[in-house]
């Protein structure tokens, strides 16, 4: 979703600075973007639509220490480059980028027009600048006239503000994220994610919800937006390091991070024990638990519904955190709510926490961004250690949360050594699989089906989630028409779908249900379908295979990675740059 990136500070290349910040904000996804550098005691503002590209930045070379910057993903108004932000206040004084929804605009800009505020824009951040600039008229204090701005905007936000009469940049945030990060004695950055300065400092400060921050550049002051009364703030290092958050010598994020699996399994394995028993514990005494997640994450959710099943007998529950709130009967406070999410932000997640909380019940987070608001509003948190994942589409999120789960599985069954053997072996043959002859067997067979206008995917037990997930990871990055089926679910209906060459990937493992998923390929095949078999064994039905090693209860991890890699391809071979999928953002920050 939007990006926002500002700076102020003692460097006099603070243009230079935001492009950069925004070039590193790119993956969160964008349609058009926007900047502003105070110049002298002028705002010097560039918007355009389109990708950032290779913007001149000679254009931004001029002394400059206080900028803003956005990258936009379009909500209220069209893609165009007048709705782009940054949004300035009539006098040209305030500037003002913005992530979420006012929702109340349309009666704010109503009673701006009736004071002789115009409007340049179809948006509603563009009220908020005017709001600001009306604000400071009564008091001459820019933090306290933005205070007094936000206390009438409804809905979630997160908006920066930048004034060049006092040189500050104030920040806000009632939902989207915002961190700062701090190079000590020099300056601050203000922005939706840590990779927009990460090369600058690695010291940062998280605004919670219902915060706001100040500065001049020299000092920084946190306060409650509602009260006016100023936070104490932790200042924390980031734990990872720059080379992770860079594509290092792949073409594009998204391949890197699925060769990043080769390890980052292994790290998500390598949990504490005593926690993770715990963990297991608060589940077995939970009064119902709750498993909640969007998108790839909500399919980790459906696989552990089945290990939970079949590894500890144990019942839980899962729900899409988008409709979460429609099961709110059935918590307590004795309940679990288990959510998972890469991001850590996800509005509809962040949600379903507030419904769990309203009714009393424990959350358990298991995410990737540490600092993340998900993490910090959580009761507890497992990190899944993939390390950055940029590329919009997750993979290996996934297969970490996948892990993660499966391991909290066995240790219900109190069988925790082993869940952890057999995960340690299975990410040793992930990192195997993950050979070049295997990325180029994937991408042999990318050639060979990239023009199909139709995929299927089928599975059955922890395969069908990831039947699911395969679909997902195939239409955002190629744009192929891809949908996932419960293997037995086809002869109901989706069979009606088959043609005669009609590609059809069926994931199997060495488990109870082999023989099924295996019918079902027939029944496929006599239809005249194109079986591709992913799994341990070749089996007679397949007319093609990609051997995915057999691994017992953790099939499903070693599954979709194949699928991951085929994704890739076929994006690649249409021409879509798989980092990028159109309509797409990485932090889904608005509901
Ligand atoms: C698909 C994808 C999305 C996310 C979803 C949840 O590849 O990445 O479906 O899984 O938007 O995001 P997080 O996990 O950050 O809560």
């Amino acid at each position: 979703m939007c990006g926002i990136f500002g700076y102020v500070g003692k460097r006099t290349d603070a243009g230079v600075i935001a492009i950069e910040g925004l070039k590193n904000l790119e993956y969160r996804g964008y349609d058009s973007w926007g900047i502003a550098c105070k110049n002298g005691s002028e705002l010097h503002v560039k918007k355009d639509i389109g990708p950032i590209g290779e913007i001149d930045s000679q254009e931004f070379t001029a002394p400059c220490s206080l900028s803003i910057a956005h990258t936009r993903w379009a909500t209220h108004g069209g893609v165009t480059q007048r709705n782009a932000h940054p949004h300035l206040s009539e006098d040209r004084n305030i500037a003002v980028v913005h992530n979420g929804i006012v929702e109340n605009y349309l009666e704010l800009r109503k009673d701006l027009k009736a004071k002789g505020h115009t409007f340049q824009s179809e948006t509603d951040t563009e009220v908020i600048p005017h709001l600001i600039e009306e604000e400071l008229k009564k008091t001459g204090d820019f933090a306290e006239a933005v205070r007094a701005a936000c206390l009438h905007f409804e809905g979630r936000y997160a908006i920066l503000a930048l004034h060049t009469q006092s040189n500050m940049l104030v920040a806000a945030r009632t939902g989207s994220p915002l961190i700062v990060g701090v190079e000590k004695g020099s300056g601050y950055f203000i922005a939706s994610d840590i990779p927009a300065f990460m090369k600058h400092t690695r010291t940062v400060q998280y605004l919670d919800d219902g915060e706001m921050v100040a500065t001049d550049g020299k000092s920084i002051t946190f306060s409650d937006i509602k009260t006016g009364e100023t936070r104490p703030k932790r200042e924390i290092p980031i734990t990872y390091h720059i080379e992770q958050a860079q594509k290092g010598d792949f073409e594009h994020f998204m391949l890197k991070e699925i060769m990043d699996q080769k390890d980052s399994v292994a790290r998500a394995v390598n949990q504490d024990e005593g926690e993770i028993r715990t963990i297991a514990e608060a589940i077995r005494r939970a009064k119902g638990t709750f498993l909640v997640g969007c998108g790839t994450a909500a399919k980790a959710c459906m696989a552990a519904e089945y290990f939970f099943s079949v590894v500890a007998e144990h019942h839980v529950n899962f729900a899409h955190a988008s409709e979460f709130k429609l099961f709110h009967h059935f918590l307590k406070p004795e309940s679990l709510v288990i959510v998972v999410s890469q991001s850590g932000e996800t509005a509809d997640v962040l949600e379903a926490i507030r419904v769990a909380r309203d009714k009393g019940a424990k959350v358990l987070a298991i995410v990737n961004v540490e600092g993340s608001t998900i993490d910090r509003e959580a009761d507890y948190t497992l990190l899944i250690n993939a390390g950055p994942e940029r590329a919009v589409a997750s993979t290996k999120a996934l297969t970490g949360q996948l892990a993660v789960l499966l391991l909290i599985a066995y240790a219900l069954a109190e069988r925790l050594k082993e869940g952890k053997t057999l995960l340690l072996e299975t990410a040793a043959a992930i990192n195997d699989m993950l050979n070049p002859r295997f990325v180029e067997r994937l991408e042999t067979l990318a050639e060979k089906i990239h023009e199909e206008e139709n995929l299927f995917i089928i599975g059955k037990g922890w395969n069908y989630p990831m039947a699911l997930e395969s679909a997902i990871k195939i239409q955002e990055v190629s744009y192929v028409h891809a949908e996932g089926f419960a293997a037995g679910e086809l002869k109901h209906g989706p069979i009606a779908l088959i043609e005669k060459g009609s590609p059809c990937i069926v994931l199997t493992g060495n488990d109870e249900v082999l023989l099924d998923i295996l019918s079902n390929a027939q029944e496929l095949k006599a239809r005249g379908a194109m079986i591709i078999g992913i799994g341990p064994k070749r089996h007679d039905v397949f007319d093609e295979w990609i051997k995915a090693p057999e691994a017992s209860t953790a099939q499903a991890i070693m599954n979709i990675i194949p699928i991951q890699v085929l994704a890739y391809f076929l994006a690649v071979k249409r021409g879509k740059n798989p980092d990028m999928p159109r309509n797409l953002a990485k932090s889904v920050t608005v509901k």
